[in-house]
């Protein structure tokens, strides 16, 4: 283990000596079998780059905006609850890091500050999550908070309908932490029910842009931009939901074919190299977020262990366009990737019996 992190699974590596067993499992964990944490990794690493080498990369540039609000590197924060787990500073650390970075923060409704104290604190671009709740007025009243406080855009995640079954909390009898914005429950009721009519309902009163989390179908996020969102982020919520769906870059082509240049299409889920946000800007999104390693950075040093992470993967971005010959985040295209050995092709059929890389 180097004394100075390189890499963001050194950072993990060093988090994990930090944080309490039940702390760090929380984070790191996934549902049920983490058959789809595995294999986020498994497929993000086997899409493989094909480089050009005589293009023009004397310039790199990677700045890109993301519903309206400028950004230097298109790896955002994701929306994760109660950042106080991993550094006192908490989200006030992350905002100040984004900032610095030339990001964008998603502020969680679980945080650990309140969403006006992050406000104060940030002086780059927030965006606020919440959820559908049961209660409607509740909807729109942390929407206007939000928008009282400066934030420019309310993120929806989708995807926690039920409980899931993380079983690394079960095993540890971990308890949830107290969200800042809402101390009068531990957690507010979402709306089991809500359907696209709840989606226009909120588009119709709420004047912020909206960004749909959680979709992960093609069927879904063509109907999200027809019913008013602005922005849909493929996610499965880090594979902390539903076991057994797809990695999110699989499902990407299909989001970003379905919407039609309708909405914006951003994806998160296992982005840990400057190579993986390539490969996700080539198959269309058009920034990424990251989760875990804002709380690895976090825990190993605050507001600098953070912008340290963000650091390291925009020298991996730049690095990885200049060595690919694409200068721009425009330049990166379905071209420049490919999947199956191209020697399938061309080898017998015979010789064809694993398509599929074995998965480890
Ligand atoms: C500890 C933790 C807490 C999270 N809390 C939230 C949350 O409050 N709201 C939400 O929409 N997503 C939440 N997420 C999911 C993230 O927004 C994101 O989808 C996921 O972490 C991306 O995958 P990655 O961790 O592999 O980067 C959380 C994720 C983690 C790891």
């Amino acid at each position: 283990m180097p004394d100075s992190p390189v890499n963001l699974y050194d950072y993990e590596r060093l988090a994990k000596d930090r944080l309490s067993h039940s702390q760090y499992d929380f984070i790191a964990g996934g549902a049920t079998d983490e058959i789809t944490l595995r294999r986020t990794r498994h497929i993000l690493d086997s899409i493989m780059l094909r480089p050009l080498v005589m293009t023009d990369v004397s310039r790199i540039d990677t700045a890109t905006t993301a519903l309206g609000s400028r950004i230097s590197l298109p790896v955002m924060l994701a929306p994760s609850g109660a950042h106080g787990r991993a550094h006192p500073d908490a989200e006030l650390a992350t905002v100040r890091a984004a900032a610095a970075a030339g990001t964008l923060t998603a502020l969680s409704s679980g945080s650990s500050y309140t969403l006006e104290e992050v406000a104060q604190a940030a002086s780059g671009p927030i965006w606020f999550q919440q959820y559908f709740y049961q209660d409607r007025g509740l909807t729109l009243e942390m929407a206007r908070r939000a928008e009282e406080a400066g934030y420019s855009a309310i993120c929806l995640t989708l995807d926690v309908k039920a409980n899931s079954k993380r079983e690394r909390n079960i095993r540890n009898g971990y308890r949830s932490l107290q969200s800042a914005n809402h101390r009068w429950a531990s957690s507010l009721p979402r709306d089991t029910a809500a359907t696209f009519e709840y989606l226009e309902w909120v588009a119709s009163r709420v004047p912020l842009p909206l960004a749909l989390k959680g979709i992960m179908t093609g069927e879904e996020a063509g109907q999200a931009a027809r019913s008013g969102a602005k922005a849909v982020i493929v996610s499965n919520h880090g594979a902390r939901q539903l076991d057994t769906t797809f990695s999110t870059i699989e499902v990407l082509p299909e989001v970003v074919d379905a919407v039609e240049g309708r909405a914006e299409v951003y994806m998160d889920g296992g982005i840990r190299r400057g190579a993986d946000v390539v490969k996700a800007i080539a198959l269309g999104a058009r920034a990424v977020f990251i989760g875990r390693p804002l709380f690895w950075g976090l825990a190993v040093n605050g507001r600098d262990g953070l912008l340290n992470v963000l650091d390291i993967l925009r020298e991996e971005l730049e690095m990885t366009m200049a060595l690919c010959g694409r200068p721009t985040l425009d330049s990166l295209d379905r071209g420049m990737l490919g999947f199956a050995s191209p020697l399938l092709s061309i080898l017998s059929p015979s010789a064809q019996t694993s398509r599929v890389p074995p998965f480890d």
